[in-house]
């Protein structure tokens, strides 16, 4: 394998003046120059076991022909660990139990606070994960989850940068519980424009620009529980932004293989990729829904899942499939780790703007996204407060 060097263009610290940025997303900025070793070909996994040697043009067109892939080219270790520890063995609640914590929080959801975070959020050019507009979108987000939690209150709760050698990096945000049983919110950071990656505006909308407010707007309202604030519930919350979740999942890769790596006792993790359209749901006259992954999941969290939707959503859901690797769960399955995925419809009717140029606002609902926002809290606080045995 031969390999290349690329050079990320050097970050001005103008667009970093104009704004005021926590300490960690001001490190990544005044990194003067990335240098990253891309290989000439890239390691793929498209099905369990079946693997292939790509250009990254394959990897676009493959995208392009809607085929989703692990990129495993610096990720091969990734469930050689764990797998067999934890699993489809963790039991989940078997209903849920804490209405009347909840109710008086899903009052408190904005649509106007994921609408505002949305609108800065897409006005990045792109948020390719090897362009130094995504370093700095994921620089703000950073600063807007530091900004959630600082006005939250909550003295334990933390937020940090999780780096890459591409240059965007993740972002985790921790709500310290009483135990270290952890369970994972996620949404990705970055966009693409599968046309040109390097060129083209990539608004990413609705992937997942949309699942990204919608969680960090989520973790807000969690913050208002009291119960949470003072650290009462058992289990650890952590939300989770991943990076190159467009580049086949590398950045839920490299944070799943360290936790894995570091036995960290992840019991449940549930991805939010897409939660703003819904137009082709309507246009087709079914029922507005968000749509429940039920392949490559964990049975039992899923079935948990679908409880909390009918309790705590004004909508119903319907039940869907993906394919294997088609989005970051697929990161935590892979490391052992129980997952799920709900997106915004029956997949056969999620946007197909995605990708381009026109994955924009205009198109999205934030009704949408507010029934997804309430799932998020419901399940955050019900598992928060689940005694995994
Ligand atoms: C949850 O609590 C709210 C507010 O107290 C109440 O209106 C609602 O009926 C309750 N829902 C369930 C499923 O118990
Ligand atoms: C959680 O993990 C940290 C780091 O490994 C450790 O210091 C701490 O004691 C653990 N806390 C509990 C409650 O197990
Ligand atoms: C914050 O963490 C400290 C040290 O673990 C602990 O003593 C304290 O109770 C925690 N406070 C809250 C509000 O969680």
């Amino acid at each position: 394998m031969r390999s290349t060097t690329l050079l990320l263009p050097l970050y001005t610290a103008a667009f970093a003046a104009a704004i005021s940025y926590p300490k960690d997303a001001q490190a990544v900025l005044q990194q003067p120059q990335l240098t990253i070793v891309e290989p000439d070909e890239y390691l793929i996994e498209l099905s369990p076991g079946e693997t292939r040697w790509v250009t990254e043009d394959d990897k676009w067109e493959l995208r392009r022909q809607n085929i989703n892939f692990f990129d495993i080219t610096h990720n091969e270790e990734l469930g050689t660990l764990n797998r067999k520890l934890t699993g489809s063995s963790v039991k989940f609640p078997s209903k849920p139990a804490h209405n009347e914590s909840i109710a008086p929080l899903l009052k408190q959801l904005k649509k106007d606070n994921m609408r505002r975070h949305l609108e800065t959020f897409t006005s990045f050019h792109t948020r390719y994960y090897k362009s130094h507009y995504g370093v700095e979108s994921s620089a703000w987000l950073l600063s807007q989850v530091d900004k959630t939690l600082a006005d939250s209150g909550a003295v334990n709760a933390s937020v940090k940068a999780f780096p890459h050698p591409w240059g965007q990096a993740s972002i985790i945000a921790t709500i310290p519980g009483k135990s270290n049983k952890t369970v994972v919110i996620g949404a990705h950071q970055d966009s693409i424009n599968l046309f040109f990656p390097a060129l083209l505006a990539a608004p990413g909308a609705d992937d997942d620009g949309s699942g990204t407010v919608t969680i960090l707007e989520a973790l807000r309202v969690l913050l208002k529980s009291e119960e949470i604030l003072k650290g009462d519930h058992d289990n650890t919350i952590e939300f989770h932004w991943y990076s190159a979740e467009e580049g086949g999942l590398l950045g839920s890769q490299a944070i799943f293989q360290s936790y894995e790596k570091e036995g960290r006792d992840v019991k449940a993790m549930l991805q939010q990729d897409m939660t703003g359209y819904v137009q082709k749901t309507l246009d087709a006259g079914e029922p507005e829904s968000v749509g429940v992954i039920t392949d490559f999941v964990d049975p039992g969290l899923t079935e948990f899942i679908k409880q909390v939707i009918t309790v705590y959503c004004g909508i119903p859901y319907v039940l869907t499939k993906c394919g294997y690797a088609c989005s970051d769960h697929a990161s935590a399955t892979k490391a052992g780790y129980p997952s799920a995925f709900v997106i915004e419809s029956d997949f056969k009717y999620s946007d197909n703007k995605i990708h381009t140029t026109e994955d924009k606002i205009e198109y999205l609902s934030f009704d949408h996204m507010l029934q997804h926002a309430r799932m998020t809290l419901a399940l955050a606080y019900e598992l928060a407060f689940a005694e995994f045995k």
